[in-house]
């Protein structure tokens, strides 16, 4: 019986020297970088392309038609018009495993760009109603691009791959037109997490806030769940001289606003979660003297925990239907749920963590505080376990604080960024498959 455990655990690659195995995974890691750096030239030059002819959500059809072009000269299996312009490609390893996904977004903001970049966008549309340029303003050009530039790698790492990496290049991240599913939330209801079923899931973001060479992550809730609602407050109007005849919705109103306050700093633990509760609209009569039937509030929701956010989304339906019959008026309260926590599942955050700390260097990987911003990446780590990082994107040197932010006119992006950024994607892919 002695030799028998030992002779089976060998057998299973389990007993491999630590040393070995080190060494094993220094030369693939050196492979990796040597690859990565290798793409960097035609990396630059797909962003550069994408950046000058940006596309709104929803009309990617040119940058779709440029991502399956690229995708099937590598031989990898293409599928489009997924989630309307989302395209997925499927590299399936020499050897058997899980499958992995990596995802990028891929939409333009209706913003007209002013960097003055010799590759900058020209590109006019009209975006609910109004004239309206289009540009890459929050980066998604370079997630594509280093994406791709990973799915080139990973073609050439194809014989020894132990699994399959699915190639998600998602639609509209930055939201639909009013009442239109899309985004994410619809290429998971179109079945990209299916077919072959995918085990988790990795993203990353440009991030101008961060120098280039750095990673940021942070475990659990990273991105906040963002949610609309609206208020409408039903009271009586009357002579704005005779206020008794009335039951006023603007002082309702303003009663609920005050209360809607204490959500966050009375009822919710703020050792735990932050949370925010903005009312961003108020609407309410037409002239001085005359008191209104009704009035209408709304605003947004942001939590880190989906525990945090029906408590907040009920707490939001007692205080204004409560204030509202205290007053003698009705609240109709409505609640437009729009994209969950980013949620990094904890325990592949923890083992993916040596793996960015192998490629960017310990030093460079940060663990951040927690972001009121919101990403549909979120929809898929609904689904399934999934890591989002942010990759520095603001030259050395220079003061993260004085560059243009996301979704502004004059957003920029350090270039020097990508070959980490594909490094990243390949790695994380790679080591993911091999357990
Ligand atoms: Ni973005």
């Amino acid at each position: 019986m002695k030799h028998v455990l030992p002779t089976l655990l060998a057998g299973l690659g389990l007993l491999a020297t630590a040393p070995a195995a080190r060494a094993q995974r220094a030369t693939l890691d050196a492979r990796i970088a040597q690859l990565a750096a290798a793409e960097q030239a035609k990396v630059v030059g797909w962003r550069r392309d994408l950046h000058e002819h940006p596309e709104l959500g929803n009309e990617e059809n040119r940058t779709a038609a440029f991502i399956a072009a690229q995708l099937k000269a590598l031989g990898i299996e293409v599928q489009t018009g997924v989630g309307r312009t989302g395209v997925v490609g499927l590299l399936k390893g020499g050897k058997p495993g899980p499958v992995v996904a990596l995802r990028a977004d891929m939409d333009g903001l209706p913003i007209t760009e002013s960097t003055g970049l010799p590759f900058a966008s020209t590109v006019k549309t009209t975006y609910l109603g109004q004239p309206v340029g289009v540009m890459h303003a929050c980066g998604h050009d370079t997630h594509v691009a280093m994406l791709l530039g990973a799915a080139e790698v990973l073609s050439q790492l194809k014989k020894d791959l132990p699994g399959t990496v699915k190639f998600i290049f998602q639609p509209a991240e930055e939201g639909s037109l009013p009442g239109v599913v899309g985004g994410a939330k619809l290429m998971v209801q179109e079945g990209v997490l299916e077919n072959p079923k995918v085990e988790a899931i990795f993203g990353l973001h440009i991030w101008a806030s961060a120098p280039v060479g750095q990673l940021q992550y942070r475990p659990r809730g990273e991105m906040a769940s963002s949610d609309r609602f609206s208020i409408k407050v039903i009271g009586k109007g009357s002579h704005g001289a005779k206020p008794w005849s009335s039951i006023d919705p603007v002082v309702t109103a303003a009663e609920i606003i005050t209360a809607l306050q204490t959500i966050v700093s009375r009822q919710t633990d703020l050792t735990q979660d932050a949370a925010v509760v903005t009312v961003g609209t108020v609407q309410a009569g037409v002239r001085y003297n005359i008191i209104p039937p009704d009035a209408t509030l709304s605003g947004t929701i942001r939590a880190f925990s989906p525990d945090t956010q029906q408590r907040i989304w009920a707490a939001i339906k007692r205080t204004a239907n409560g204030i509202a019959a205290a007053n003698g008026a009705t609240a109709e309260v409505g609640i437009e749920p729009y994209v969950p926590v980013t949620f990094n599942d904890p325990v592949l955050t923890a083992r993916m963590l040596p793996t960015m700390q192998r490629v960017a260097g310990t030093k460079n990987v940060v663990e951040i505080k927690a972001v009121t911003g919101a990403e549909d990446f979120a929809c898929y780590q609904e689904k399934i376990p999934g890591l989002f990082v942010f990759l520095g994107g603001t030259a050395p040197g220079t003061d993260p604080a004085t560059v243009a932010d996301h979704h502004t006119a004059g957003f920029k992006v350090d270039e020097s960024a990508f070959p980490l950024g594909v490094k990243t994607l390949v790695t994380l892919a790679v080591d993911y498959l091999s357990k």
